[in-house]
C-alpha cells in the first residue's frame, strides 16, 4: 500500500510564493508516489476574525489555487475541512489529552497573541487550540508524511506527542506522522525584511509576491526588494537578502544552485533583479490562467467527491477512537 500524505492551507489572505515553494510545490511533486489528501482548512482560518461575506468565496478560490498549482483530483483527494465533521469531533477528544503547558509553548500561538496586543485576557481560545485541530486533521487519516514549511514543524511535533499519548493510554489508534520539510524553500523570507518570513498576515504587501500578483506589481516589488551590502550574487548565510532572492530564482527557474551563481557572476543587482522578475512572471502567468479556468460547478463536484472519500477514512478512525475511549 502507498504511504499516505496529508497537508492543508488556510483560506485566509492571499497565497504567496513562500506558500508555493514551501508547501504546494511539494504537494504536487509527491502525488504520484503517495496517497495524498489536501485540505482547505477553513476551520483553522476563523481562529482570527474573517469577513463572513467573503470567507466562502476565499475558501473556494483556494481550492482553485490547489488545482492550478497541479494538485490533480484524479490522483489526490481535495476537500474542505468543514465538510468532514470528524475533524471537529476528534479535536475535542484530543483536547482532552492535551496539556495547557504544551500548547502555551507553541511559538505560533505566542506570535499571534503578541500581534493581537499580547493581552492574555483577550487572546482567542481558538488560537490556543489551533494545533489540536491540526493534529486531528493529520491523525484522522493515518498519515505517514506531512509536507509543511519550517514554521509548522513544532505543530507536527505536538501532533506526534498527542498520537503517542493516545496510543499509550487507550490503545493503538493512530499512525505516528513525520514532517516532510523541503531541503530548500521551507522558509522564504520577506522581500522587505529578510529577517522575517514571507507571511500572509504581514501588513506590508511589498514583502510578499502573491500568486495572483500581476506582472507590473511583481516587477515593482522585486525592484524594491531589500538587498545586503556587497555586490556579488551568491548564496551566503551572512547575506540573507540576496540568498533569499537567489533561492527564489533557483527554485522557480529549476536552474541548479551552482549554475545560478555562475550565471550571475560579474553581474550587478540590477541585472539580477530584472531576470528574477522575468522568471517569477513567466512562472505565474500560466498559473494564473489556470486559476481562471476553473468554474465553480466543476469545483463543486471535485470537492464533494473529495469530502466523501475523506469521510470514509476519517469516520473509521473516529469510530475506533470512540470505541477505545468508551464513548461508544
Ligand atoms: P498557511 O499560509 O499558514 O496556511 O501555510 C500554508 C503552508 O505554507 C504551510 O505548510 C506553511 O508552512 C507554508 N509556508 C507559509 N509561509 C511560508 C514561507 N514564508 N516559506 C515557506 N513556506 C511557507
Ligand atoms: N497550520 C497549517 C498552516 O498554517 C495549516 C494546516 C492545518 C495544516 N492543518 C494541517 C498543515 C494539517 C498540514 C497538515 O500552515
Amino acid at each position: 500500500m502507498r504511504k499516505r500524505i496529508f497537508s492543508g492551507a488556510q483560506p485566509t489572505g492571499e497565497l504567496h510564493i513562500g506558500n508555493y515553494l514551501g508547501a504546494l510545490k511539494n504537494w504536487v511533486a509527491l502525488q504520484n508516489e503517495y496517497d495524498c489528501i489536501y485540505c482547505i482548512v477553513n476551520l483553522h482560518g476563523i481562529t482570527l476574525p474573517q469577513d463572513p461575506l467573503t470567507y466562502r468565496r476565499k475558501t473556494l478560490d483556494l481550492a482553485k489555487i490547489y488545482l492550478a498549482a497541479g494538485v490533480d483530483p484524479a490522483h489526490s483527494t481535495v476537500f474542505i475541512q468543514s465538510d468532514v465533521p470528524e475533524h471537529a469531533e476528534l479535536t475535542w477528544v484530543l483536547s482532552c489529552i492535551s496539556r495547557m503547558g504544551e500548547l502555551e509553548r507553541m511559538t505560533q500561538f505566542k506570535d499571534k497573541m503578541q500581534k493581537g496586543g499580547g493581552n492574555r485576557e483577550r487572546a482567542g481560545v481558538g488560537l490556543f487550540t489551533y494545533p489540536v485541530l491540526m493534529a486531528a486533521d493529520i491523525l484522522l487519516y493515518q498519515t505517514d508524511l506531512v509536507p509543511i514549511g519550517q514554521d509548522q514543524k513544532q505543530h507536527l511535533e505536538l501532533t506526534r506527542d498527542l498520537a503517542e499519548r493516545f496510543n499509550r493510554d487507550f490503545g493503538e489508534a493512530f499512525v505516528i506522522p513525520e514532517a516532510f520539510i523541503p531541503p530548500v524553500g521551507a522558509k522564504i523570507q520577506s522581500l522587505a525584511d529578510p529577517a522575517k518570513k514571507m507571511s500572509k498576515s504581514d501588513e506590508n504587501a511589498a514583502g510578499s509576491i502573491f500568486l495572483l500578483d500581476k506582472a507590473d506589481t511583481i516587477t515593482k516589488k522585486i525592484k524594491r526588494a531589500v538587498t545586503d551590502s556587497g555586490t556579488d550574487i551568491s548564496f551566503d548565510p551572512a547575506r540573507p537578502a540576496i540568498t533569499n532572492l537567489l533561492t527564489i530564482y533557483h527554485l522557480l527557474s529549476g536552474m541548479p544552485k551552482d549554475e545560478c551563481v555562475e550565471h550571475f557572476r560579474g553581474k550587478g543587482y540590477g541585472d539580477f533583479k530584472g531576470e528574477l522578475a522575468e522568471v517569477v512572471i513567466e512562472f505565474l502567468r500560466p498559473f494564473q490562467e489556470r486559476v481562471e479556468q476553473y468554474a465553480d460547478d466543476d469545483l463543486g463536484a471535485i470537492l464533494k467527491s473529495g469530502a466523501e472519500k475523506a469521510r470514509g477514512i476519517a469516520g473509521e478512525t473516529l469510530a475506533a477512537v470512540y470505541r477505545k475511549t468508551g464513548i461508544k
